[in-house]
C-alpha cells in the first residue's frame, strides 16, 4: 500500500501524519508524530490545528517495564479506601467505542516548571520518547526518576497483543511506529472542528491534510499491513 509507505517514510524522518481510526469505533481523526522528534512548533500545531488532547502512547512492552499503570486500575484500587472513587471508576460498558481507555498517567518531566508551555511540554514528551527508547534497550531507567505525576502529558498505554485487542489510536500508532522503526512513544491528538464543537469530520480531516501534506491513513489500512509486516518479520 503506497499510503502505508509514505506514512513510514514521514515517521522515519519526524514528521507529522494522520490517523482516522474507522467509521465503527470514535471516528476521529489523531495528528500524530514520534514522541523522540517533537519540537515546541510540533506541540503549538497541534494544539492549535487540532486542539484535542496531546497524549503520548507507550508501546506495550516499555510501559510494562516501566510500570506504567492503566488509570482506571489505579482508580480502581484507590477506591478500596474512597467511596468516590468507586463510583467514578470506569465500569464495563462505558465507553460506547471499545472496551476499556487506553489512558495512564499523566506527567511532568522533573526538568519542567508548570509543564503547561509549548517547549516543557515538548521537553516532557521527547524524554517519555527517550526512556521508551533505553527501557526497548534493555537498560534499567526507572520512570520516577525522571518523571513526576500529575502533569500535562496524558501517557495512553498500548494493549498487549497490539492491534489483535484494541484498534484505537494508541495502537494503531505504535504499530506504525514498529513497521518504521522508530522508537514506539507516540503523540497523538484529536482534530476537533472550530465551528460546529464536534470532532473533525474525516473529509475535513483529509482536506486539511491535503492543504498541509499530511499522510491521511484509516485503520483498517494499518490493521491489514500490519499483518502483512508481521508475517514477514
Ligand atoms: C486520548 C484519547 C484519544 O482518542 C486518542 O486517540 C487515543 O485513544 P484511543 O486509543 O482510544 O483511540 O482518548 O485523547
Ligand atoms: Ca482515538
Amino acid at each position: 500500500n503506497e499510503n502505508i509507505n509514505l506514512a513510514l517514510e514521514a515517521l522515519l524522518v519526524g514528521k507529522m501524519i494522520q490517523i482516522y481510526d474507522s467509521d465503527s469505533r470514535e471516528g476521529e481523526t489523531d495528528l500524530v508524530i514520534p514522541a523522540k522528534a517533537v519540537t515546541f512548533k510540533d506541540v503549538k500545531w497541534m494544539r492549535k490545528d487540532a486542539g484535542g488532547l496531546i497524549c503520548v502512547a507507550v508501546d506495550p512492552v516499555a510501559s510494562k517495564q516501566l510500570k506504567l499503570p492503566f488509570m482506571a486500575e489505579l482508580v480502581r484500587e484507590a477506591s478500596k479506601t474512597s467511596d468516590v472513587l468507586g463510583e467514578v471508576v470506569e465500569k464495563d460498558g462505558d465507553l460506547k467505542y471499545d472496551s476499556h481507555s487506553s489512558f495512564s498517567l499523566w506527567v511532568n518531566h522533573r526538568n519542567t516548571r508548570t509543564g503547561i508551555p509549548d517547549d516543557e511540554r515538548a521537553l516532557t514528551i521527547r524524554k517519555i520518547g527517550e526512556i521508551t527508547e533505553k527501557s526497548l534497550s534493555g537498560n534499567r531507567v526507572r520512570f520516577g526518576d525522571e518523571f513526576r505525576t500529575p502533569g500535562h502529558v496524558a501517557l495512553l498505554r498500548a494493549a498487549e497483543g497490539l492491534l489483535d485487542k484494541r484498534k484505537g489510536q494508541t495502537e494503531l500508532s505504535i504499530a506504525l511506529a514498529h513497521m518504521a522503526g522508530v522508537t514506539p512513544a507516540m503523540v497523538v491528538c484529536e482534530m476537533l472542528d472550530n465551528y460546529n464543537g464536534k470532532a473533525l469530520s474525516k473529509e475535513k480531516a483529509k482536506e486539511y491534510g491535503k492543504d498541509n501534506r499530511l499522510v491521511f491513513l484509516e485503520g483498517q489500512e494499518i490493521v491489514e499491513a500490519y499483518i502483512t509486516w508481521k508475517g514477514c518479520e
